[in-house]
């Protein structure tokens, strides 16, 4: 499969953020990687459903908002309604996650599962059939341009063999540090899905970078 590459709104300029959503619009971008977090899960406060909802009148591809807040379940519907096409929840915030993923599901929206880069992937062997992908934090959840955990890579390979033996179709994302400098070998090691904000935003031709990401498998 093709690799998807999610370009993490972040990492936008949001004094002029129309400009930034209709330049991932015309790139060969897959989804918008929305990041929602709430101050408590994680020591940073980004946006809300207003936001997301603003985002969604423009946004040619699917949204894929990422929440790291805590009790995610009070707010799947708000999600679902302000135009959510993807939503994952951290492993960690979810005391019943199995049931949690089918809320996601049965509301229309494909359910990811995330876990922080101390939590061993074989934690998710059990919902391997249950979930449509795993997002690895390849950093510590909270703030955009922070450097790429390398063990990550290792954690990839553990989960892709995971999902291989278990038949199970559910796609790999990573999120967090990730560029031109790694984006091979985090595809190499079963990635499909690459959020990317600092490396694409800070770059001097966004378009390109994308499309050099999206290339490199
Ligand atoms: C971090 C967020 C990421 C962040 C990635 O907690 O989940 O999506 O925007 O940013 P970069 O690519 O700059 O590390
Ligand atoms: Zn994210």
């Amino acid at each position: 499969m093709k690799l998807l590459i999610a370009p993490s709104v972040l990492s936008a300029n949001f004094l002029r953020l129309e400009d930034d959503i209709k330049l991932i619009n015309d790139s060969k971008a897959d989804l918008f990687h929305l990041d929602i977090m709430d101050g408590h899960f994680v020591p940073n406060i980004t946006f809300g459903f207003g936001i997301v909802k603003q985002i969604k009148k423009i946004a040619k591809k699917p949204l894929d908002v990422h929440l790291m807040i805590e009790k995610p379940d009070r707010y799947i519907d708000e999600f679902k309604k302000s135009g959510a096409d993807y939503l994952s929840v951290h492993y960690e915030t979810c005391p019943h996650l199995h049931r949690t993923i089918y809320t996601i599901k049965e509301s229309g929206m494909k359910a990811g599962v995330v876990i922080n880069p101390h939590n061993p992937v074989e934690l998710l062997s059990d919902i391997v059939n249950d979930a449509d992908y795993f997002l690895l934090m390849s950093v510590n959840p909270g703030f955009g341009g922070q450097s790429f955990i390398k063990q990550t890579i290792n954690r990839i390979e553990k989960l892709s063999n995971i999902i291989s033996a278990n038949n199970s179709k559910a796609l790999i994302e990573v999120d967090g540090g990730v560029g031109l400098n790694n984006a091979k070998q985090l595809a190499d090691a079963g990635a499909n899905i690459l959020v990317a904000g600092n490396s694409i935003f800070s770059a001097e031709n966004p378009i390109e970078t994308i499309a050099l990401l999206k290339d490199v498998k």
